[in-house]
C-alpha cells in the first residue's frame, strides 16, 4: 500500500486531444463521451478470476461469427489449445483463460458494439484492413479533420503502440485490469492481452508505421495466441469442472485472490 498505482499516468486522450477535455468541453460540447471513467478507476466490482469467468456463462458475443455459447467455454477451449502446444508454458496457458475477461463490461451496462469487435487506432485515419471499413467510418467527423484523417494524424512516425490511442474495448480495460492488480505475469502476456483484437495490426498487416522495434518484436507472440483465440472454438464443450483446479493454481501463482475491476 501507498504504491503509486501503474495506471496513473496522463491519459493519452487528453493529452493528444485537449479538446477532448472536460473543461474544454463546457464551451465546445461534447467531443467525448466519457462513461468508461468507472472502469479505468477499477471501482465496479471486487472479484477474483474465476469469479468473472463464470460471469461470462452469462455472455455471448454478438460480433463473432464462430462462437453461439459463452464466453466462459471459450476461455477455457483457448487456454486448453495452448496448453496442449505450449506444455512448458503455464503462463500463456493463464492468458488463454484470461485474455477475454474484459468482456465482463458488457454485463455491466456497457454496450456490447464498445466492448468487442477489432481494435483500432483513433486519431488517424483507418486503415483499409478494418473490419466493415467502408460502412463503419462514413459519420466519423475525425475524417473530415485534417489532423485526424492522415495516415499519421495526431502520432508520430514509430512512436510505439503504448503511446497510441486504441479504440475502447475488452483488450484494454483487461489489459488495465491486469496493470491495475500486478499480475505477475511476462510481458508478452500483457501484450497479448492488450492487442489480440487488434486485426488490422497482427492479421492485416497494418499500422507498421506507428510501430517501435518492441511492437514488432511482440508481433510474433500475439499472432501465436491469435491461432488459439480463433481455431479452438468448438461447439464439443469442454469439462470446465475437471479443468478448475489446474488453472486456480496458475491464478493462484500469477494473479491471486480478490482483484479489483
Ligand atoms: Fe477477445
Ligand atoms: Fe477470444
Amino acid at each position: 500500500m501507498g504504491s503509486i498505482p501503474p495506471n496513473q499516468g496522463p491519459d493519452p486522450s487528453l493529452v493528444y486531444r485537449p479538446e477532448g477535455h472536460p473543461e474544454a468541453a463546457k464551451d465546445k460540447g461534447s467531443f467525448r463521451n466519457y462513461t468508461h471513467a468507472q472502469f479505468r478507476s477499477f471501482s465496479y466490482k471486487r472479484m477474483a478470476v474465476l469469479e468473472a469467468v463464470d460471469m461470462l456463462d452469462r455472455l455471448v458475443d454478438e460480433s463473432d461469427p464462430d462462437v453461439d455459447f459463452p464466453n466462459s467455454f471459450h476461455a477455457f477451449q483457448t487456454a486448453e489449445g495452448i496448453r496442449q502446444a505450449h506444455p512448458n508454458k503455464d503462463w500463456f496457458h493463464l492468458v488463454g483463460l484470461l485474455h477475454d475477461l474484459g468482456k465482463v463490461l458488457a454485463l455491466a451496462g456497457e454496450p456490447q458494439w464498445a466492448v468487442v469487435g477489432d481494435t483500432f487506432p483513433v486519431g488517424c485515419r483507418p486503415q483499409a484492413s478494418v473490419v466493415f471499413h467502408d460502412s463503419t467510418f462514413q459519420d466519423n467527423p475525425d475524417l473530415q479533420d485534417p489532423r485526424y484523417s492522415s495516415d499519421l494524424g495526431m502520432y508520430q512516425p514509430h512512436c510505439g503502440l503504448e503511446n497510441v490511442l486504441m479504440s475502447w474495448g475488452h483488450d484494454e480495460y483487461m489489459y488495465q485490469v491486469m496493470k491495475f492488480n500486478n499480475f505477475s505475469l511476462p510481458p508478452e502476456a500483457f501484450y497479448m492481452i492488450r492487442f489480440h483484437s487488434f486485426y488490422p495490426w497482427h492479421t492485416g498487416g497494418d499500422y507498421r508505421h506507428l510501430c517501435s522495434e518492441q511492437d514488432l518484436a511482440m508481433l510474433p507472440w500475439v499472432q501465436e495466441f491469435n491461432k488459439f483465440d480463433l481455431y479452438t472454438k468448438c461447439p464439443d464443450l469442454p469439462d470446465v469442472g475437471q479443468l478448475r483446479p489446474y488453472y486456480q493454481g496458475l491464478i493462484d501463482k500469477y494473479c491471486p485472490g480478490v482483484l479489483s475491476w
